[in-house]
């Protein structure tokens, strides 16, 4: 499974990629209003840390906006994969901008249904919002199978890309599936590594050293 970085924070960006462990990054305007920077600013210093694909997100949701916004940023850079929302206006934004060659990630889905069609249009991404379908009362990880499932029977080529991952369950969980990429808060991230067997047995290692005479 492929593990992208979901935030728009620089430094965050860097702690991870300086790790080795990203292959991409996922932003959305919500991320990116924390900077406090301007969106394309934001991006110019992404593509610069990390060489794989950066998730930037349309604001506009009628068909011309959209296409129009995904073409300025996919000129930006060559990594630019443009998140599109899952309506009417952006699937048809989807199918134009694919047949273009222009990377989408489809965001906000939330059933298999509104999966399938992205897939139809052309997606490159498919983001199911796990944590957020969770958040009331439902089975984010079922929607994230059932993507995977029905991909799978058909021979879709779109990416599952679980999203919205609140713990390292979530991680856990979508790598089981066979999802294709999870996109995973930086603190995740770190969650991911933790172990306290790990530190105690690092601090006995570090103790048991200083016992050692030199030679
Ligand atoms: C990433 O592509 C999504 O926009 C993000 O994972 C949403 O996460 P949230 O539900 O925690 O805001």
């Amino acid at each position: 499974m492929e593990i992208f970085i979901d935030t728009a924070d620089i430094e965050e960006i860097r702690d991870a990629a300086a790790m080795g462990v990203i292959d991409g990054v996922t932003t959305n305007p919500s991320l990116v209003a924390k900077t406090g920077r301007p969106f394309k600013d934001v991006l110019v210093d992404i593509c610069e840390v990390v060489d794989g694909p950066i998730s930037a997100e349309v604001v506009a949701t009628d068909y011309d906006g959209i296409v129009t916004e995904a073409r300025s940023l996919a000129a930006m850079h060559e990594n630019i994969v443009v998140k599109v929302p899952l309506i009417a206006e952006g699937l048809k934004a989807v199918r134009t901008l694919t047949n273009e060659g222009i990377r989408t990630n489809v965001t906000l889905c939330f059933s298999v249904t509104q999966g399938l069609l992205a897939a139809k249009a052309g997606a490159t991404y498919i983001s199911p919002f796990i944590g957020r379908v969770d958040d009331i009362s439902g089975s984010g990880m079922e929607v994230v199978e059932q993507l995977v499932t029905v991909y799978r029977n058909y021979g879709l080529g779109t990416k599952v890309l679980a999203a919205s991952i609140r713990h390292p369950l979530h991680v856990v969980q979508a790598s089981m599936i066979g999802a294709d990429v999870a996109t995973i808060p930086h603190k995740v991230i770190h969650q991911l590594l933790k172990h306290p067997l790990t530190d105690i047995g690092l601090e006995r290692f570090l103790a048991d050293a200083k016992k050692i005479p030199n030679g």
